[in-house]
């Protein structure tokens, strides 16, 4: 399918529910005020996407191995990467080469055992399952951190719903909705059919005294509805003696001025010091580049870049890599970002781009506009944390400083990270489907000022 047409299909898919038209009409305007023309005037026989050899650290090139006779995806070795160990393979993942699917709506029979609601709440709470608090809310002090992407089950009980129907609710949600926010439970296989009657028996049970008035609130932070929204404070982002990512970046500087085995260093060709040659570079960035076919980040272009003008190799995450990119970026601090998505190829790119942040993936079937489109996750507690909202621009301070687990992430070190709930393995971290993806988020910052690294 072309990137056009899956966009035009999903605009069809997502206008189907009355609730969310009104959003994809924003969504909609915000296409517009980003491209600055009638999305689909324009509109070329795209490039085909290019296929590319990745240029990273092992661990960042998303492959797949046998270690003790086990299939494993090679991952970060730090410590929230390797709290998710399991190999997500079977499930499709954003690699354009995959063309799998994810199984059709389903129903299953509800089996003839008794529901058992202690049993039920506990898999409603199972971190090894869901967890279903991770998005709503039920009765009990023991319920923390709650999130508010689903709606309030507090009082569900009340409403009489058939059990069948709450039942093939919580096994395949598409059964009801075009497009629900909610993972298939059972369809994933996350969820056995006894599994399930337990928790709809749980469900039949939270029921308010009087009915619908849900138990009143001991502690309002219990609740994600009523939790006071308190803004982070990091401190000055760009202070050194704040920020231990710029520390970690100045190793950068003797890199810059290192010649490789070629004999020359980055400083001998970019006169002027880092300053003046970077300065406003990283604005542009992702950019399509004709040489390479593709759209590449700063960070892309280094892993090429550097071998063949230094000898020296830059593989994507490593230490050498995160530093000059992070150096490079700094130059741009303060002015606006610029990204081209009105030629032809970048057009192209940030449809493709498009395209996959709204791609189903995974065991659990969720798109990334499932967390970051304010019609659905954005705004509202997954868990204990708000979810970023895309059209506030998620990338114009990345690399950034990680308070937990202290350590520099670059945004594809993000992406990946947000792959592993979304139950599917990660791509390199230089894998062109990921260029467009940022192309795409980058879009929302354009205009907006640079401040690399900032604090998270
Ligand atoms: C990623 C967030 C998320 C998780 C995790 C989640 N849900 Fe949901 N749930 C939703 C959303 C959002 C809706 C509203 C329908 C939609 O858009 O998908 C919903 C709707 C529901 C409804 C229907 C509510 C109504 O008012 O009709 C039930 C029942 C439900 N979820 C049960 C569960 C159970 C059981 C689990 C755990 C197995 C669970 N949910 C986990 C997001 C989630
Ligand atoms: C032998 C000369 C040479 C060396 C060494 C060299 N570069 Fe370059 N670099 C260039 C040229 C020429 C360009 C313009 C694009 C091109 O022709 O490849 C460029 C472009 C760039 C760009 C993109 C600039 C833009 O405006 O888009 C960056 C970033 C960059 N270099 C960084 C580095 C870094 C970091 C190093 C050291 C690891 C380095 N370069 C080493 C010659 C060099
Ligand atoms: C199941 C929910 C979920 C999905 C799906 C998801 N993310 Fe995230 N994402 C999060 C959470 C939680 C955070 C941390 C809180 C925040 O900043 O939103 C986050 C943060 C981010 C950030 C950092 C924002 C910042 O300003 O620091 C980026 C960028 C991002 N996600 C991109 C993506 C992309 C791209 C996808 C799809 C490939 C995706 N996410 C899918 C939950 C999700």
């Amino acid at each position: 399918m072309r990137p056009g047409q899956a966009f035009r299909q999903l605009l069809r898919s997502r206008s189907g529910l009355a609730r969310r038209s009104l959003a994809s009409s924003a969504l909609a305007l915000g296409t517009l005020l980003v491209l600055g023309c009638v999305p689909g005037a324009e509109r070329r026989e795209a490039s085909a996407p290019p296929r590319w050899t990745s240029r990273a650290i092992p661990e960042a090139k998303g492959e797949i191995k046998e270690v003790d006779g086990q299939r494993v995806q090679i991952r970060y070795k730090d410590e929230v990467f390797s709290a998710i160990t399991t190999n997500f393979e079977r499930w499709p993942t954003y690699s354009y080469n995959d063309t799998r699917k994810f199984p059709p709506p389903n129903r299953t029979p509800m089996p003839a055992v008794k529901g058992d609601p202690r049993r039920g709440r506990e898999l409603f709470m199972s971190r090894q399952k869901a967890p279903c608090t991770g998005c709503h809310l039920i009765p009990g002090d023991d319920v923390w951190p709650a999130g508010s992407v689903g709606p309030d089950l507090s009082v569900i009980g009340d409403r009489r719903l058939p059990d069948q129907y709450l039942f093939d609710f919580v096994w395949d949600a598409r059964v009801f909705l075009p497009n629900p926010t909610m993972p298939p439970w059972g369809t994933s296989g996350i969820l056995s059919p006894e599994e399930t009657v337990h928790i709809v028996a749980f469900l039949q049970t939270l029921k308010g005294n009087p009915p619908f008035v849900p138990p009143p609130e001991k502690d309002p932070t219990r609740n994600p509805h009523t939790r006071p929204r308190v803004d982070r404070y990091w401190g000055d982002e760009l202070d050194p003696a704040n920020n231990p990512a710029i520390l970690l970046a100045e190793s950068g500087l003797a890199v810059w001025s290192a010649k490789g085995p070629s004999g020359k260093a980055c400083a001998d060709c970019h006169e002027g010091g880092l300053e003046k040659a970077m300065k406003g570079v990283a604005t542009q960035y992702p950019k399509y580049l004709p040489a390479y076919r593709r759209v590449m980040s700063i960070e892309d272009y280094l892993t090429v870049h550097a071998p063949e003008r230094t000898g020296q190799e830059m593989l994507a995450q490593s230490p050498a890599h995160l530093a000059m990119a992070i150096l490079i970026k700094m130059q741009s601090n303060g002015m606006p970002v610029s990204v081209d998505v009105t030629s032809r190829e970048a057009r192209a790119a940030y449809e493709r781009g498009r395209a996959v942040y709204y791609r189903r993936v995974g065991q659990r079937n969720h798109a990334c506009a499932d967390c970051h489109d304010p019609d659905r996750g954005a705004g509202r507690y997954a868990g204990a944390r708000v979810l970023s909202v895309v059209q506030t621009g998620l990338t114009r301070h990345f690399p950034v400083w990680l308070t937990i687990p202290r350590a520099i992430w670059n945004i594809r070190t993000r992406f990946q990270f947000c792959m592993l709930p979304l139950g599917t393995n990660y791509l390199a971290a230089d894998a062109a489907e990921y260029a467009d993806l940022e192309l795409y988020l980058t879009a929302f910052d354009n205009g907006k000022p640079m401040t690399v690294p900032g604090i998270r």
